[in-house]
Parts: C-alpha cells; structure tokens; sequence
C-alpha cells in the first residue's frame, strides 16, 4: 500500500525503477552491493523507511526513523563529462535540497560546505556521494539523501556534534513525504543539466554558508582557520588566510565549522 502510493507520487518523474523498503541496513550500501551483480540504470530510486546501519562522511551513522525522514539513494551513472566533476555531485544533492525548501516551502536554506543542508545554521539534511568504479572510471554515483522531515527524524540518543532541526519546525506548511521526495528528485534533474557550467557553481555560491565569514577547516589533526571565499571552478573551497593568501581545499576533505 505505502509502496504504491510512493510509487505514484513519483509517476511523472519516469524513473526507470523504484526500490522500496520498510527496513533495511542503508540503501548506499544496498546499491553499491546490487551494483556488484546487476546492471542498474541511470536513476534508479532506493528509498528505505528505516535503516539500520545508515551511513554519513566520514563514517558517521545516520538515524533514520520510519515516516519521520526521508533516506534514499539515487544511482547516476554518470557522463564522460560528468566523470571528470564528481565532487560536484554531493553538493547537487544539497542544492536540490535548498531549492526544493525555497520554491515549495519559501524556506532560505545554505549548503554547508560540501552537502549539509541548514535552515537558520541548523541541519537539516545531509548528503553521500559515493562512487562505483569499473577499470579506473567511475561506472556509478550513488547519491545517497538523507532529509529530517518531522522532528521524529531527530536522533535523541546520539551526542550531536551539530545543531539540527526538521523542516516541519521551520514552515507552518503541511508536508508529505513522497511529495517532498518527487520535488527534491525533480529538482536534482533539473540541476544535473548544467552540473557541468558555470552556472552550477554559481548557484552553489548563491546557497553556500557563511561567506565572508571566520570558519574553521578540519584536516585530519589540523585546524585552519580563515574568510570564506566561496567555492572555485573545480569545486574547491577557498579560504582567505590572516597575511591575505587564499588557500583551496578539496571536498572529500573538509570538516567546516564556523567560528562563533
Ligand atoms: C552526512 O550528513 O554525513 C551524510 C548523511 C547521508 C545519509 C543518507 S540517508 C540515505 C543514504 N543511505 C545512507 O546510508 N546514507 C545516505
């Protein structure tokens, strides 16, 4: 029953196939393991109710709470074009997020620099991009999305190293689900069109969080500390150092916290 109700809110956006589970451990995980015995086309939709062993960066665990969140995975198989701007795709999944909020639900929220997605510095949503490759060339990107909706979604048993927030705290506006879901993908479409311009960047700018101000980059045992300049060309974070230089850091890499 829940399963065709998914499977009608998505109708008009022409997935190729849908994958629905009550439970299950993460449908990162899940594609990446289908992915190992069967050929999946461009994308195809895993969407869990529940996950067990959902997965954040960094090998974080991500809570997901039946009917509370949204936690899903799309499986891109990316272009020629594409293959060479895969850290462009975690923030395609944040700024759809943000586009999403804004044309549905008026709600202004920034990208956290790569792929969390704030409402009032609060996160909201949080994004894994990870790849699949075949003979040196990535053959898959799975992008995998975590939404809070209600504030079940909110973990109360995990330390939060974050502030968090749903976004039916933030809008008086009633929200469904699968709806909410439709939205996010269609906006994900339209975004992966110009994933490969300038103009991709520039919206990523546009939703990036603290610019211009102090932030603190995490490597690994070190600390920077700095302006936010905005994201480059390729994607890299800039960083304006105390003496004036401008430091660029990779995605995969980055810890960012601002420094209030
Ligand atoms: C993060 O904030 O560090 C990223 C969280 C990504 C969570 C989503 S939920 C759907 C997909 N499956 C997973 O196991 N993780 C992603």
């Amino acid at each position: 029953m829940t399963k065709q109700i998914l499977l009608n809110t998505l109708a008009s956006l022409n997935l190729p196939s849908i994958h629905y589970f009550p439970s299950i451990d993460s449908t990162n995980t899940h594609a990446m393991q289908l992915l190992e015995t069967e050929v999946l086309e461009d994308w195809t939709l895993l969407f869990a109710e529940h996950q067990s062993a959902g997965k954040g960066r960094f090998d974080r665990t991500w809570i997901t709470n039946p009917e509370a969140a949204l936690a899903f995975s799309l499986v891109l198989i990316p272009t020629e074009e594409e293959q060479s701007r895969l850290e462009f795709f975690s923030a395609l999944g944040g700024l759809a997020v943000c586009k999403t909020l804004r044309n549905h639900y008026s709600i202004e929220s920034q990208v956290k620099y790569p792929n969390d997605v704030l409402i009032n510095g609060k996160k909201t949503s949080g994004v894994l991009a990870e790849a699949d490759w075949c003979d040196g060339k990535p053959s898959a990107v799975i992008l995998g999305i975590g939404v809070n909706v209600f504030s079940g979604a909110i973990p109360e048993t995990i330390a939060l190293n974050f502030p968090t927030t749903c976004i039916s705290n933030e809008t008086p506006q009633t929200i469904n689900r699968f709806q909410l879901l439709a939205q996010i993908i269609e906006e994900i479409q339209n975004l992966r069109k110009i994933l490969h311009t300038t103009q991709f960047v520039e919206v990523w700018n546009h939703h990036l969080a603290y610019k211009k101000q102090a932030i603190k980059i995490i490597l690994q045992d070190d600390e920077f500390f700095g302006i936010c300049e905005g994201v480059d060309m390729n994607g890299n974070l800039k960083l304006k150092m105390d003496n004036g230089a401008i430091i660029t850091y990779r995605v995969g890499d980055v810890h960012l916290r601002p420094l209030e």
